[in-house]
């Protein structure tokens, strides 16, 4: 696989400009583990990542199980303190507010989870439940009711349902209260935590279709989190990925989906099932090494460098002078194994990747077609 040949330039990968309605700005959250009351090891979740988001854009945000995605939409909500760096929503910078400002605040940010049923209180009548978010408003009970019935219509619903619980709905009727009780305070930005998949293959459509419409309705920005990369390309602008706390690459959907600068998101792609059966016969595909890195100790150079397919590619073309030996014989470039890669763009495509030797085009052709 041959390298790309441009020169990088390094800046955050901002787009919006004064028009972002949320802008992360080195965020790095470290979990630091105590013994007998002492600092040991730190859990490195988050490291200096930075992104905004424009009015009425879905951002796509992928990784495997424990790069961080989680507790990158904790820090954004407010409900950790970040280690470092700012989180700013419409120009206000978030991680410095009074409890006041807080409770102004999470009217403009709000959340939905992945399993509506846990996130829903099951001796809460769906009307109590829907008007949570309102309780520090001014509001009376009748607006607040008002509220509750004019959203739960919108998401589908009737408003006489406000009076059940929980377990008298289905799983995708559950979700679409979960997200009538996000929307009932008219937030800007919703961070959506693997939202559907918890849901059958048809309901996850239409909630899917819903949450597309309300969008659009309100002009509402989305960080959509999923490991279903097909949900992440039919619904998002842009997609995030990260690995072991970092971005490691950002793009608008379809240059990320089809021409991935880096070797980590070609591997994701690559192992990603493809619903034309006889590209899904015959493709090449990539094969992903073993699991990722403890974030407590992460490895030193490239995080990604003993998993990397790109990395043995390059190597063979090197001497061994600029080559390291891992533990199990395989050849890596030394730059990989030692030097960490910072996020750079490469042209004026808003593509974002961190990677030594980035996939050119004609490479990621044949393995992720
Ligand atoms: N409160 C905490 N204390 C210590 N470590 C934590 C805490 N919360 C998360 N972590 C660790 O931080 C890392 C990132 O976790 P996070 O939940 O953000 O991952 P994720 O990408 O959301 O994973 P998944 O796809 O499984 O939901 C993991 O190693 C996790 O164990
Ligand atoms: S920097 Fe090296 S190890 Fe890391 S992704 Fe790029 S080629 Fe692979
Ligand atoms: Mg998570």
């Amino acid at each position: 696989m041959v390298a790309e040949t441009v020169e990088p330039t390094t800046a955050a990968p901002y787009i919006a400009g004064d028009e972002a309605v949320l802008r992360v700005e080195n965020l790095t959250k470290h979990f630091v583990k105590k013994r007998l009351g002492r600092p040991t090891t730190a859990v490195k979740a988050v490291s200096d990542v930075s992104f905004d988001l424009a009015p009425g854009e879905t951002l796509g945000l992928v990784g495997e199980s424990g790069c961080g995605k989680t507790t990158l939409s904790r820090l954004i909500l407010r409900l950790i303190e970040p280690t470092s760096g700012r989180v700013i929503v419409e120009g206000k910078d978030v991680t410095r507010l009074s409890k006041r400002q807080l409770r102004e605040f999470r009217q403009r940010v709000q959340v939905v989870f992945q399993d509506p049923y846990a996130s829903l209180d099951p001796r809460q009548r769906v009307a109590a439940s829907v008007a949570e978010p309102l309780t520090n408003s001014k509001l009376s009970s009748d607006e607040k009711l008002r509220i509750v019935h004019e959203t739960l219509e919108r998401m589908g619903l009737q408003r006489a349902q406000a009076r059940l619980f929980p377990h008298q709905f289905s799983g995708g009727q559950r979700q679409r209260i979960g997200i009538a009780r996000a929307l009932s305070v008219t937030p800007k930005v919703l961070l959506l935590d693997e939202p559907v998949s918890a849901l059958d293959v048809s309901i996850q459509a239409q909630v899917l279709k819903l949450l597309q419409e309300l969008r659009d309705e309100y002009r509402l920005s989305y960080i959509l989190i999923s490991h279903d990369l097909s949900v992440v390309r039919h619904v998002s602008d842009r997609v995030m990925v990260m690995y072991l706390g970092r971005v490691v690459e950002m793009a608008p959907k379809e240059e990320l989906y089809t021409a991935p600068r880096h070797p980590y998101t070609a591997s994701l792609l690559s192992a990603a099932p493809v619903p034309d059966p006889d590209v899904e016969r015959t493709r090449e595909r990539i094969q992903l090494l073993g699991d990722p890195p403890n974030p407590a100790s992460p490895p030193p150079g490239c995080a990604f460098h003993r998993r990397c397919f790109q990395a043995e590619l390059v190597a063979q073309k090197l001497g061994d002078s600029e080559v390291t030996v891992l533990e199990d014989g395989r050849r890596v470039p030394r730059t990989c194994a030692e030097k960490q890669p910072v996020l750079v763009t490469q042209d004026a495509t808003k593509h974002w990747s961190a990677c030594h030797f980035p996939l050119s085009r004609e490479a990621v052709a044949t393995v992720t077609a």
